[in-house]
């Protein structure tokens, strides 16, 4: 489940274009169980109409601090005490400058200046043009504003409505919500570096042919987006997969076995943790050809031989961080039937302190699965669900083992 279900939050649009997005902002909180009241400055209301963010929010819109349905006619009190958070999307250059000043002339900053602080956090999502956001009476307003404790997301860069093209659109919905789950999410990992294989790999035959695998990547990559919602620096090594960066991870694309192998030895010294998800080829051809094998009319098949890929886990555990515990390694093991005995001995044989079994082709592609926990002392199950509700249940595990080891 989401960590914004129930949550009640005060979404405030100043006046921007990307207030266009707030709507869908608005739309995607509600769907994920969030309360949200919307304020809106004056400035805000000539890009988007309090009728619409009324209609999305299903409540009464605030757009004055004079608001008479108020009984205590304080609208910036009541408003911001029963808030989880506020959340200003889009923040124009001004309202931040205003933020700064703590001024206080319309319902929004007023309600921004009068929140328990240590109670309601204040996240800004600035929108701005290039110009704007560069200059350097703004990027010192952020730089103070974070160091007023106020939460300045980063903006986007690209096209914008100016027409110019550079850094300081506001981000999309999608990814201002996922930061902002991302800002709840307990901070399990805090300070520590996470590295996650992902995937297949693809080993070439010749520049056209190859041999691979059905992992989607879809278990590795809730991993490393759960990883970073704990708190983590996660660097994610994915083989050929069809799906979108998590936000705030760091992804390398690799191809082959021998690619993944040397990211992961690149990225692996860093690391406090190694979360080997990835579905690695266990032999590769010999000799990938040069140019296209072709089929002739002698009908001779081509005869391929193959030779053993490095195993990557076996090796990064033999290291001597992983074997002083410095470097807690988890494998993942996909079965297709005795998942216990083989995890079991899959997880000595390699030499890692956790092993998670899986039934291949019951979960390959699939949004779901069911995992097993295999370690020193048994197994513990985690029963059938989603794969990022699994995902953060086993950071989660993860975390208390490093609390543990210290
Ligand atoms: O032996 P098997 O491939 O089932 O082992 C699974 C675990 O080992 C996974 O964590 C996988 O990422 C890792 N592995 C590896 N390099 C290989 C083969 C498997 O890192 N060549």
């Amino acid at each position: 489940m989401s960590t914004l279900a129930g949550k009640h939050i005060v979404l405030g649009l100043s006046g921007g274009i990307a207030a266009f997005k707030s709507a869908e902002l608005c739309r995607a909180l509600v769907k994920e169980g969030v309360t949200v009241q919307v304020v809106m400055t004056e400035a805000a209301e000539h890009f988007m109409t309090a009728v619409t963010m009324q209609a999305l929010s299903g409540r009464q819109v605030y757009t004055s601090q004079w608001d008479s349905r108020e009984a205590n006619n304080m609208a910036h009190i009541n408003l911001s005490r029963e808030a989880d958070a506020i959340l200003v999307a889009p923040a124009s250059a001004d309202f931040m400058a205003k933020l700064l000043h703590g001024g206080a002339d319309e319902l929004l900053s007023l309600m921004c200046l009068a929140r328990p602080i240590d109670k309601v956090p204040l996240i800004v999502a600035p929108a701005m043009n290039r110009e704007m956001w560069n200059n350097p009476a703004t990027q010192r307003n952020v730089a103070q504003l974070k160091g007023d404790g106020i939460h300045v997301l980063d903006v986007g860069q690209g096209d914008q409505a100016c027409g110019e093209t550079g850094d300081g659109r506001m981000l999309e919905a999608e990814e201002i919500l996922e930061d902002l789950e991302a800002f709840f999410a307990p901070k399990t990992l805090l300070g520590k570096a996470v590295l996650v294989t992902a995937g297949p790999t693809y080993e070439a035959i010749d520049p056209v042919r190859g041999i691979t695998n059905l992992s989607s990547g879809k278990m590795g990559f809730a991993i490393a987006r759960a990883a970073r919602m704990a708190g983590a620096k996660v660097m994610l090594v994915a083989g050929p997969v069809h799906l979108p960066t998590p936000r705030g991870v760091h992804r390398i694309d690799v191809r082959s076995a021998l690619h993944m192998l040397d990211a992961v030895q690149q990225q692996v010294h860093g690391a406090d943790v190694f979360i080997s998800t990835a579905a690695v080829a266990d032999w590769r051809p010999a000799r990938s050809a040069e140019k296209k094998i072709k089929k002739d009319d002698s009908g001779q098949t081509p005869q391929l031989s193959f030779v053993e890929n490095p195993d990557i886990l076996a090796h990064v555990a033999q290291s001597p961080r992983a074997v002083s515990g410095q470097l807690f390694c988890v494998g993942f093991a996909a079965e297709s039937h005795d998942l216990l005995a083989h995890a079991t001995a899959k997880r000595l044989r390699k030499g890692v302190p956790l092993m998670v079994g899986n039934i291949g082709p019951a979960t390959f592609g699939k949004d779901d699965n069911a995992l097993l926990l295999v370690d020193e002392f048994g197994a513990r199950e985690l029963p059938h669900a989603s794969k990022w509700s699994l995902a953060a249940q086993l950071i989660q595990d993860i975390s208390k083992r490093m609390r543990v080891q210290g």
